[in-house]
């Protein structure tokens, strides 16, 4: 355990898993996860389909138990807790409703298994009818409702109970594109007003960059980067991270020399610049640059050496995407806006960048 895992143990840490591991079998899908969790914190933990992060969320609630390492609620260890006794609720993707109880009855439900008074029971529904947009659905079963309306009333049945930790796997999947941008902005609206710490889970990277405070970025079971969206984003530190979120050219390298922490990268495409320190000459990289950020000329530019031919444009509103081929068949993708330039198709270009706008990355990651 490192000495910043203890000491942030100590502050306002809601949620803290320190070396969980989960295995089925010979099959480690969980490792060496160590991950601290802020109250009112809204945390995502995105990846591809089977990177761990559904058997991470049941470990959190209990419903999976951690081959090893410990997860701790607000400073105590919850492994002898049932699911049930933690502060923690869960809304899952299908919704898990009960068909056959209306839209009160299952809102009511959580209290209810706790036998809390008729008459609190009614007030605290309409609270949750209110906060969801629900009011006048009380009495329809889950059947007559689509399938945002469905999600809300999953979440009402979450929040009824008051926890301190909403975890999310998935929830918005089922629903068309539009209702998910709308349940979206609703959802962290909503996490703004409770004020309670939501751990959200998708494959989405597009909603956790919109979503989240900070992102775990998940590979085969391991956190590849914790960060905020933006140092996600602008500073990826791996090479799935930066091939996973957004879009992003990648070549792989050698650094051949370094002045002013300016890299001078050999690759099979040609050469470029990187901003970076911590590298040596000779050491291999990765350099990571956004279409955003490339730009062509038609005269060489100093320090590159990426000659292409223009193939093809993809008009996309106000920006056009645009492919250059390079001399190794690599194909550089860059966007700009329709107006900016004049290169047709077939047309000989250089490509350049500004270093500072490029990520290095360590081979190694
Ligand atoms: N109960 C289980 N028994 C055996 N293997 C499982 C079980 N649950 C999940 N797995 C495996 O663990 C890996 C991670 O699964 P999961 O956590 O569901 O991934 P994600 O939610 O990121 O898609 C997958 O390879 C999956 O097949
Ligand atoms: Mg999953």
């Amino acid at each position: 355990m490192s000495d910043s895992v203890v000491s942030s143990i100590m502050s306002d840490s809601i949620i803290t898993l320190i070396d969980v591991e989960k295995s089925f079998g010979k099959n480690k899908v969980v490792k060496k996860m160590n991950i601290d969790i802020k109250e009112g914190e809204f945390i995502t933990l995105l990846g591809p389909s089977g990177c761990g992060k559904t058997t991470t969320l049941r470990m959190i609630a209990g419903f999976e138990e951690a081959s090893s390492g410990i997860i701790k609620v607000q400073g105590e260890s919850i492994e002898d807790k049932e699911p049930f006794e933690r502060d923690v609720n869960t809304v899952f993707q299908n919704y898990a409703l009960f068909p056959h109880m209306t839209v009160f009855d299952n809102i009511a439900y959580g209290l209810k298994i706790r036998k809390r008074p008729k008459d609190e029971i009614s007030k605290r529904v309409n609270e949750m009818l209110d906060l969801v947009q629900l009011k006048g659905y009380e009495n329809r079963k889950p059947d007559a409702l689509s399938g945002g309306q469905k999600q809300r009333v999953a979440i009402a049945r979450a929040l009824i109970n008051n926890p301190k930790v909403l975890l999310l796997d998935e929830p918005l999947g089922a629903l068309d594109l539009k209702l998910r941008k709308q349940m979206q902005v609703e959802l962290k609206r909503l996490q703004k007003k409770l004020g309670i710490t939501f751990i959200y889970v998708t494959h989405d990277q597009e909603e956790a960059l919109t979503m989240s405070d900070r992102i775990a970025v998940m590979n085969e079971g391991v956190i590849e980067q914790l960060a905020t969206p933006q140092e996600i984003y602008n500073r990826p530190i791996t090479k799935f991270v930066a091939g996973f979120i957004g879009e992003s050219n990648i070549f792989d390298g050698k650094v051949t020399s370094i002045k002013d922490e300016v890299l001078e990268v050999e690759t099979l495409a040609g050469t470029m610049k990187v901003k970076g320190n911590g590298f040596n000459v000779g050491e291999d990289i990765h350099v990571s640059i956004r279409p955003e950020y490339i730009k062509v000329s038609r005269d060489p530019v100093e320090g590159f050496n990426l000659r292409g031919t223009v193939k093809d444009f993809t008009y996309m509103g106000t920006v056009v995407k645009t492919s250059v081929d390079l001399k190794d068949n690599t194909e550089i993708k860059y966007s700009r806006f329709e107006k900016d330039e004049d290169f047709k198709e077939k047309d000989s270009v250089n490509i350049y960048w500004n270093p500072e706008r490029a990520v290095a990355i360590k081979a190694s990651k």
